[in-house]
């Protein structure tokens, strides 16, 4: 069975179509009408690392549409602290659900959760590699706000070397034709493969250490949240700790319709301020997990979601 793992394994037309399907349950996802399109299908929630959004949208996503949720929950009181393997969970889970989510500290888990699974396995984040269903909400986010995907100037900016969004956003970014900046600290640059595989892919990309001068022309700025358990060492932590803040008052010059993102959780990277400007819009994009959740729930389990081009 074929889940999503990165975002490799959707096409931009596939992509477009999820969009599409997501934008068709708002409705439900709202509970305005309740649309039982997933009754009798079982999610299974594996989350190994902390969660908030992603394992409660998936949890709404499936009740929403009828359908019923399984969780490994707290991982000290499953069998994983008896030293059962990731392979082994898995391959039982797999038993039991229709359909897993899956979120793990270990970078390439994901891709081996589906080797053990016949269902279709989700990435809800592997380490500091991938969380493709995140980029399809911020994708869903943006085409919401600007009407279109390509040709836009989008700023990631913050952790981008142990950032799993960006990692799945930028390429995905690229692949619809954005330009993409790329505004790290020197320690935190997104990975030197990632960039060579952007730019090998035709994408114009630009590496910087400077937010500030690159928020005049953006149509998007995505913050992140300096990756504090994905740092082998502690002090290099203390280095970069707060490198980055945006403040009501950095964004007199933005064009009016640029927006803020921001997967959260946040720590100190955007201001509370920026809350009730124009630009904000990360928490709108923490509710449209719940219908981009819902629409490749959908989509693996292979429901169509009503009102689509036959
Ligand atoms: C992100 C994650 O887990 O990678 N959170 C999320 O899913 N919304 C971002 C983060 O933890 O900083």
């Amino acid at each position: 069975m074929v889940g999503l793992i990165t975002m490799e394994d959707l096409s931009n037309e596939d992509v477009i179509e999820v969009l599409d399907a997501a934008e068709r349950l708002l409705p439900v996802a709202r509970g305005e009408s309740y649309l039982p399109l997933l009754q009798g299908r079982i999610l299974g929630n594996l989350f190994f690392e902390p969660s908030t959004r992603t394992r409660m949208s998936f949890e709404t996503a499936m009740k929403r549409l009828g359908g019923d949720v399984v969780n490994l929950g707290d991982v000290s009181t499953s069998s994983v602290v008896k030293g059962e393997t990731l392979f082994d969970t898995v391959q039982m889970v797999d038993g039991y659900t229709d359909i897993i989510a899956l979120r793990h500290p270990r970078q390439g888990a994901a891709r081996y959760a589906q080797d053990a699974a016949r269902v279709p396995v989700l990435n809800g984040g592997d380490g500091a590699g991938h969380h493709p269903t995140q980029t399809m909400l911020d994708l869903f986010t943006i085409r919401q706000a600007h009407g279109r995907l390509e040709g836009l100037d989008v700023v990631l900016a913050g952790d981008l070397r142990y950032g799993r969004t960006v990692h799945s956003l930028s390429h995905a970014l690229v692949r619809f034709g954005c330009r993409v900046v790329l505004a790290s600290p020197e320690l935190l640059r997104m990975p030197s493969e990632i960039v060579e595989d952007l730019r090998a892919s035709g994408g114009d990309v630009t590496e910087t250490t400077d937010l500030h001068a690159s928020l005049a022309t953006a149509d998007v700025v995505y913050m992140t949240r300096i990756q504090k358990e994905r740092f082998a060492d502690e002090d290099e932590y203390t280095k970069v700790a707060g490198a980055y803040k945006l403040h009501a008052r950095d964004l007199a010059d933005v064009r009016s319709d640029m927006i803020v993102m921001h997967p959260l959780p946040r720590v100190d990277e955007i201001h509370p301020s920026v809350d009730s400007t124009r630009h904000a819009k990360y928490f709108e994009q923490a509710f449209n997990g719940v219908v981009t959740r819902m629409a490749l729930l959908c989509r693996l389990l292979g429901v169509d979601v009503p009102g689509g081009e036959a």
